[in-house]
């Protein structure tokens, strides 16, 4: 689509554009703020909101009544009980260059009547990239936290907050209304790793440290929220019993002092000049900072000056952020590599020419699957206008507030005439295998299986993975050492338990070696040799099946309940047919893709003989049978809702489940009965529509522990 000039714009065209920003903007708000799952980078969305605003300055009479420019955030998704603050949650208005900064001051200084030689300072620190969140304290103690929502009402975090260590429980010496409203985020390390932990329990990963932040605080289950770092900064207030300060320093020097983590770069500005001097030192160290940050935000220093400014429809008057541009550079795409995961999985690399993106120096980005590369989507419709990626192209690589860039583009005014487009790998590059590519899967996949060994390291990493098998002292770090050793070397699970016994084996020969003394060594072996013993679903998980993540391998576990019985059907089963097959479709929660999965496992010679070498090695707990029949509530689907107050939802579901219950989510016309606890909305409403039996947690306990 051509982009004409707001000016050139008929009312026809602006009337047509503005009703298609309108739902543009809307389903990424809603993505962005309901679903913790963007669509769009930021700096498109500004981009397309100013455009919105561009043409309904051109058009008034066409502002609609649903415009993106009125709306702060979107509505709350369901499952959190709501919160109405007491004083409504702003949004922001944007600069996006000096010359807006400029402005913006003058816009202060003219609607407070001062003239150039009277002061106006303001003060200048970083734009958190987070989610904000508002605490109410009330005589000192913190009663209620709450999401920022559509600004009017938000969702209630209160459990999740208090697991937040920067966020005080207990004030002294503040108002008896205090309302304290500030910025959740999570610091990059804690982000790196958090995202490590989801891959190796097959959970989703997350985009970026703020969708981690939001995904992690948006909990139902606290426990959850207490497991991720979090942190917390003050930086503005909402209902007050008794003022903080006269000024915006003094306000945030009375939350440090109250204990509250403030930001250590706030600073107080006299002009213009410094504002921007502080926003090229904070860019400076953006990249330095180990926490994400957009822009730098400005504030009206004098509190009663603040007051006299008040607010446009969603955004103050008195305060403007001043985001970075989108992290964007060029430079030259070296070579494409392929990377083969546990899975099989071929992720090609971008290997590029080191360029900084907003202050990190960047050597590689990643480039989706070959329809990336070949300039298609997963529907084979052109993407960037149906440019391929070829190696030695000019490339534009962008990291919008993401860990892993991305290449977005290439400029093919610059490629050479003899360069060729790149194709994608039909054999594997690490064991020359086939490598295939399922119909509807937009990955191509080795199928060497285990002899292929950048499967059988990924296997293994995740073999000791934390849902797995969870050895102490042997992490992703040491597998692939193992891996490479050929005195000691680990190159499938048995091997772990094989090693660890065989004569003169791990004891001896590691208590010598480089980073390894007799201690940790005899831990190593301690630690292996607990694990012999292992539940059936976990031996289940561990093994890395396809599809099959920690969830179906407890429903597997639970069907089966012993290894023999698990290992007969999946000898005897036939993709497609025969009682076997129809067994493992009977369970529910398995399909036909998880299941030729496991046929498939147990039908390869390679990967056979390692499953056997392995359980050989082992004891396999059986798994508690999921058919209770002597349970009241066997069979019956289930809804959990509301505040649980003795028991986390994690373990209400294991129980619900081990007593043959189904639990599911949404309450429909098939769900037998609601536990619905303390501040339960819409989901105990529609039982009642529905007729379906709601019960407390305490009448929930007593029909279930007559049967434990
Ligand atoms: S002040 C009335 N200060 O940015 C204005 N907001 O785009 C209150 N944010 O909703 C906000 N860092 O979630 C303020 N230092 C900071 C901030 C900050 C991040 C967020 C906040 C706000 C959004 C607006």
């Amino acid at each position: 689509m051509t982009i004409k000039d707001v000016f050139e714009l008929t009312e026809q065209d602006a009337r047509a554009e503005l009703a298609h920003l309108a739902s543009v903007l809307g389903t990424a708000n809603l993505a962005y703020h309901t679903a913790d799952a963007p669509v769009m980078s930021d700096a498109e969305y500004d981009a397309l909101r100013r455009r919105n605003q561009a043409i309904e300055a051109r058009f008034p009479g066409l502002k609609r009544a649903d415009s993106p420019s009125d709306k702060v955030g979107a509505k709350v998704s369901d499952g959190f009980g709501k919160i109405a603050h007491e004083v409504r949650m702003m949004s922001l208005g944007n600069a996006f260059s000096d010359d807006d900064v400029v402005e913006f001051e003058q816009r202060v200084r003219k609607y407070l009547g001062l003239r150039d030689n009277e002061a106006l300072d303001l003060t200048a620190e970083p734009k958190i990239d987070g989610l904000s969140l508002s605490l109410r304290y009330e005589q000192g103690q913190l009663v209620q936290a709450a999401t920022r929502g559509d600004g009017e009402v938000g969702e209630n975090v209160t459990y999740n907050a208090r697991m937040i260590s920067d966020i005080p429980q207990v004030l002294t010496g503040a108002p008896d209304i205090l309302e304290i409203r500030g910025e959740v985020y999570m610091r990059h390390a804690d982000f790196t790793a958090l995202n490590a932990r989801q891959v190796e329990k097959g959970d989703k990963v997350f985009a970026n440290p703020r969708n981690a932040a939001a995904g992690s605080l948006r909990q139902l289950d606290s426990k959850i929220t207490k497991s991720r770092p979090l942190h917390f900064y003050a930086y503005a207030w909402g209902a007050l019993s008794a003022p903080l300060a006269t000024t915006q320093s003094g306000a945030i020097s009375t939350m440090s002092a109250l204990g509250f983590s403030v930001n250590p770069l706030l600073v107080l500005c006299k002009n213009t000049a410094e504002m921007l001097a502080q926003y090229a030192l904070i860019e400076a160290q953006r990249a330095s900072l180990g926490y994400d940050i957009d822009g730098v935000v400005y504030k009206v220093n004098d509190l009663l000056y603040q007051e006299r400014l008040g607010f446009r429809s969603t955004t103050p008057r008195w305060a403007i952020a001043h985001k970075f541009p989108a992290e964007l550079a060029h430079t030259w795409l070296e070579d494409i590599e392929i990377q083969v995961g546990r899975t099989g999985a071929l992720s090609p690399v971008a290997r590029l020419k080191p360029v900084t993106v907003g202050g990190v120096v960047v050597s590689n980005a990643t480039l989706h699957n070959e329809d990336y590369i070949a300039g298609r989507d997963s529907n084979g419709l052109p993407i960037r206008e149906g440019r391929d990626i070829r190696i030695g192209d000019w490339v534009e690589v962008y990291r919008a507030g993401d860990v892993i860039p991305k290449i977005r583009d290439v400029d093919i005014t610059k490629r050479d005439s003899d360069s060729a487009p790149y194709v994608f790998p039909e054999i594997c590059p690490e064991c020359g295998s086939l490598a295939t590519r399922e119909e509807g899967d937009s990955v191509r996949r080795c199928s060497g299986g285990l002899i292929c060994p950048a499967q059988a390291v990924e296997k293994l990493k995740h073999f000791v993975s934390r849902g797995a098998f969870d050895i102490d002292g042997l992490g992703a770090k040491q597998i692939e050492a193992f891996f490479n050793d050929d005195q000691l070397p680990i190159r499938e699970p048995a091997d772990i338990f094989t090693l660890a016994t065989r004569d003169g084996g791990l004891l001896s020969k590691l208590k010598n070696r480089d980073g390894w003394g007799e201690i940790s060594a005899a831990n190593l072996f301690e630690a292996i040799e607990n694990k012999r013993n292992i539940p059936l679903n976990r031996l289940i998980f561990a093994l890395g099946i396809r599809h099959v993540g920690d969830s179906s391998a407890a429903l597997l576990a639970g069907h089966f309940t012993s290894w023999q019985a698990f290992e007969a059907i999946l000898t005897a089963a036939k993709i497609g047919a025969g009682d076997e097959w129809d067994e493992l479709l009977g369970i529910d929660g398995v399909g036909a893709v998880m299941a030729a999965a496991l046929v498939n496992a147990f039908h390869q010679d390679a990967s056979r003989a390692s499953i056997d070498r392995l359980v050989a090695q082992l004891q396999i707990e059986d798994a508690v049978a999921v058919k209770n029949a002597d349970s009241p509530v066997a069979g019956l689907t289930v809804v959990f809702t509301g505040t649980l107050e003795q028991m986390s939802r994690a373990e209400a579901k294991a129980t619900a489940e081990k007593l043959g219950a189904k639990v599911t989510g949404s309450v429909s016309a098939k769900t037998d009965m609601v536990i619905a606890g303390p501040g339960a909305g819409s989901k105990a409403k529609k039982a009642a529509e529905l007729g379906v039996q709601v019960v407390s947690e305490q009448e929930w306990l007593e029909l279930t522990r007559l049967n434990p």
